[in-house]
């Protein structure tokens, strides 16, 4: 096992540890609500944003064993974002990390309310977790990232755009705000609690995003569904305007590789932190299989 993976496992197995405890203390009535939300909960998936999140503080010398609501709350708004992605009327989707997608397992009308539960749940976590004026901005962090100005717009324009001709413009809207800003989200709060360079911290972040969007796109044209734990080829049929509709496979590929070589120019312009397993990450990104 690489350091990398090894140091992954750590941050994950923190994570998913403090995520199991706070599953088994819901208690939410009728009982259907609770296990419509632990469900989704723990399907599994990678825990990129708890693990950027957690990763990030400690490459900044930050106690981040401290700091496992805020990172349950980030994989909560996440958590609800898929439930809510797959929805007949968004992208009707009946797989979701290997499994029943929420509306399939409980119903549509259940999966919108798992997805909206989720999301009050986070900003309960976080709240329950601003003990000082850094944990507040962090947290407003969060709260921007995941509306009308971050994902929910990218959502919004994903759909907007499908089946229609648009460029790179649109396309760049789409990344920035629907995967972008829930990725950086984790690395700029981490960068607030630990009082770092949060701005650049937050194009690194952003650029990594777009990455995971690339790379995303790419995936579901040729990745391997079970490896995946979602339908593929649901991009074209939609006619959902991706990198791989603007730009073709080869020079998508192209892209991806140079927002990695981006990601990483702007790791090493950063001061004061131990950027080894950041850049990990953005190979992570660039190679993934799902
Ligand atoms: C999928 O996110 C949705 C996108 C933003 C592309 P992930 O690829 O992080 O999904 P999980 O959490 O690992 O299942
Ligand atoms: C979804 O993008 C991004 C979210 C905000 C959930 P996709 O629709 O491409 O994600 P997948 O491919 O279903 O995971
Ligand atoms: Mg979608
Ligand atoms: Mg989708
Ligand atoms: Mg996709």
């Amino acid at each position: 096992m690489t350091d990398f993976v090894q140091q992954y496992n750590l941050y994950e197995t923190q994570f998913e540890k403090a995520l199991i405890k706070r599953c088994a203390e819901m208690n939410y009535k009728p009982d259907i609500l609770t296990e419509s939300m632990r469900y989704s909960l723990l399907l599994g998936g990678k825990r990129i944003r708890p693990v950027l999140f957690l990763s990030t503080l400690d490459s900044y010398g930050y106690e981040f064993r401290k700091e496992t609501d805020f990172a349950i709350a980030l994989e909560c708004v996440h958590t609800y974002s898929l439930i809510h992605d797959d929805l007949p009327a968004m992208d009707n989707d009946d797989l979701r990390r290997g499994k029943a997608s929420s509306h399939k397992a409980f119903g549509e009308a259940n999966a919108i309310l798992a997805g909206d539960a989720l999301l009050s749940y986070a900003f309960d976590c976080l709240l329950a977790s601003c003990t000082d004026l850094r944990h507040i901005k962090a947290a407003k962090e969060l709260s921007r990232a995941a509306g009308a100005e971050g994902m929910i717009a990218g959502q919004s324009a994903d759909l907007f755009y499908a089946g229609k001709e648009a460029g790179e413009e649109e396309l760049s809207f789409i990344y920035r705000n629907k995967t972008g800003k829930l990725l950086a989200a984790p690395i700029v709060m981490a960068g607030i609690l630990a009082d770092a360079e949060v701005e650049k911290l937050r194009e690194f972040g952003e650029a990594l995003g777009c990455l995971f969007q690339l790379t995303d796109d790419l995936l579901d044209v040729k990745g391997d569904a079970g490896v995946m734990g979602k339908t593929l080829g649901k991009d074209a049929k939609e006619d959902k305007l991706t990198c791989v509709k603007i730009f073709g496979l080869e020079q998508s590929e192209k892209l991806a590789e140079e927002y990695a070589e981006k990601c990483l120019e702007i790791l090493d312009g950063l001061q004061d932190n131990n950027t080894a397993f950041l850049k990990g990450l953005t190979e992570f990104v660039l190679k993934r299989t799902n």
